[in-house]
């Protein structure tokens, strides 16, 4: 068995030299070597914004959808979206594990897994869809992955369903992330605080900010404007659309007497909600773009344009045992883990 870089870089096709995160298609070949390992993949979670742009490409219909997938992974032999440029994740059981890094590792094979690297890295081979579940972003597949020595991953506790469990660890860095960022007594703008990564901001953000603090949700449709106030985690929940800058800056301003907030955190699945996140955050405020769909020019210029000083961070992915600290955020609260198998089991 030959030895591949640890970061996956013998795998670029094109273009030589890069990463297989920038490459356009890396070779999927399922034989690994000697420090991969090859997994039995059974689903993928398509990235929300990814799984969005392709809904309204191909309009929900099975078929079309089915083929864009096929279509992005035979061509560049990983399910990277090339309009959004995102990926997901996967979850499956390990097959083999190569010769150098067996037995140096926590992982045997048989042992079901999440990857926590993208799929926009991940060699991927898919050999059948078997189902596309549109309203959790989620497909059942057969096909093979490789994961290379440096890629992260999490054992599936056997507790959890694994739909649950694959939802949670798609967008494992947000919690965590809000954890690092919300300040006793804060003000907290949470944009697109209904859907899944959202929903675990706002549980961490209320608890971090305590009864002193104010937790505010901007929701879109009557679904997530009611989940999001069923929670009871928020202060006060704002019906309304973030890529109308001017409206959710009245709304901000009515609902913090004019204030605006200090954190607010993007967790929309959609382009053009920027300037709502930037004119809703008071000067030297900080803004957490979780969201895939964020443009950094827009946020950017955006911001200078208005004037705005403001601290933005990009949503990294990977936050330091953040598998752990997001299934012991299911563990500790009973109404969370419920919401969640409602939605994603
Ligand atoms: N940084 C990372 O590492 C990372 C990892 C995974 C995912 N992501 C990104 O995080 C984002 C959220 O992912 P997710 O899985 O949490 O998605 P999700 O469950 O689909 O939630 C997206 C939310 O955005 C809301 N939304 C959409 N358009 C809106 C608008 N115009 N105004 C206000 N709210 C709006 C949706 O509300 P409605 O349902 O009412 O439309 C929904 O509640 C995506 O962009 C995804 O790509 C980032």
């Amino acid at each position: 068995m030959k030895r591949g870089c640890p970061y996956g870089s013998h795998r670029v096709i094109e273009p030589a030299g890069e990463l297989p995160q920038a490459a356009w298609k890396i070779d999927n070949t399922p034989q690994i070597y000697s420090n991969e390992i090859l997994i039995d993949v059974t689903r993928l979670n398509i990235d929300a914004a990814s799984f969005a742009q392709i809904k309204r490409e191909t309009q929900e219909n099975t078929e079309r959808t089915s083929q864009m997938i096929l279509d992005i992974v035979r061509e560049r032999g990983k399910h990277h979206n090339p309009v959004t440029d995102s990926g997901g994740m996967l979850i499956g059981t390990v097959i083999e594990i190569g010769e150098e890094i067996a037995g140096k590792i926590d992982l045997a094979c048989g042992d079901r897994i999440a990857t926590l690297v993208s799929l926009t890295l991940t060699p991927l081979v898919i050999e059948k869809i078997n189902e596309i579940k549109f309203t959790v972003d989620q497909v059942d597949i057969a096909g093979k992955a490789i994961l290379f020595e440096s890629g992260v991953y999490a054992k599936l506790p056997p507790e959890i369903p694994e739909g649950v469990a694959l939802a949670l660890l798609d967008v494992a860095g947000a919690l965590p992330q809000t954890a690092r960022l919300v300040q006793l007594g804060d003000t907290v703008l949470i944009i697109g605080g209904g859907g899944k990564s959202g929903l675990l901001c706002l549980y961490e953000a209320k608890r971090r900010a305590g009864p002193a603090g104010k937790v505010i949700v901007l929701a879109r449709s009557d679904t997530s404007y009611k989940r999001a106030l069923e929670t009871g985690w928020a202060d006060i929940v704002i019906q309304g659309d973030a890529t109308k800058p001017l409206a959710v800056l009245e709304a901000v301003k009515e609902a913090t007497d004019g204030a605006l907030v200090d954190v607010t955190i993007n967790c929309v699945n959609i382009p053009g909600t920027e300037m709502a996140t930037v004119l809703a955050t008071k000067e030297r405020g900080v803004i957490y773009f979780f969201s895939m769909a964020t443009s950094f020019t827009a946020a950017a210029l955006g911001a200078e344009g208005v004037g705005k000083d403001v601290t933005m961070l990009i949503g990294n992915g990977y936050t330091h045992d953040h598998a752990q600290i997001s299934f012991h955020a299911l563990a500790e609260s009973a109404q969370l883990r419920k919401l969640f198998e409602q939605l994603y089991s």
